[in-house]
């Protein structure tokens, strides 16, 4: 429910251009109340469809197995956090993960392959705002959406899944 309403308060603040494009005429918004509950339900919806991909590894939890995978429930939001950080995790789902992997819950020499595939931006932005939404309740990080995703990848291209641990960011 939190994470409905959180998704729900990062649409209403853009509530401003929504009203700014009425006055002017533009366009005639759909009653937005309505809109912020279905946009919110269906992105929560499909955003928990895409983890069940990320859950035989991750858990349903998010807290991993030791060892073998890294949890998403402890530091995901720090990384959500910095915009290095919202990079790196678009880089992580987009192109996968390899190398030696050193988080607050211990050291990781895995492989993970891309789980993107098929997918598209708003899929992405619904995945990592489940992770986020559900594994950080109290969390006040902002929504990712599918422009921040679409510009990310556009800016990174594809990157060998070797690659992308340089960019995670070192201090947390
Ligand atoms: C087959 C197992 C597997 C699946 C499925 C999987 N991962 Fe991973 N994931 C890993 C492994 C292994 C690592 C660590 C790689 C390393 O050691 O370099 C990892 C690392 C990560 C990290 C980096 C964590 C950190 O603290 O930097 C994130 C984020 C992540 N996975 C997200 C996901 C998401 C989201 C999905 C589903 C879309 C997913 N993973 C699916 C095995 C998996």
């Amino acid at each position: 429910m939190r994470f409905l309403l959180s998704i729900a308060f990062g649409l209403i603040s853009s509530l401003p251009a929504y009203a700014a494009a009425a006055v002017a005429g533009e366009s005639t918004p759909a009653p937005l109340a309505a809109q912020v509950v279905k946009e919110g339900m269906a992105a929560a919806v499909n955003g928990k469809k895409f983890y069940r991909k990320c859950s035989a590894c991750h858990r349903a939890t998010g807290e991993g197995i030791p060892g073998s995978f890294p949890s998403l429930n402890k530091e995901i939001d720090t990384l959500a956090s910095s915009e290095d950080g919202r990079s790196y995790l678009v880089a992580v789902v987009y192109n996968g993960l390899r190398g030696k992997l050193e988080t607050q819950n211990g050291t990781f020499r895995g492989v993970m392959v891309r789980q993107a595939g098929g997918k598209s931006p708003a899929d992405v932005a619904d995945l990592l705002n489940y992770i986020v939404g559900t594994f950080y309740k109290d969390s006040d990080v902002t929504a990712f959406n599918a422009d921040e995703v679409k510009a990310i990848t556009t800016a990174q291209g594809r990157l060998g899944s070797n690659k992308v641990l340089a960019l995670r960011p070192k201090a947390q």
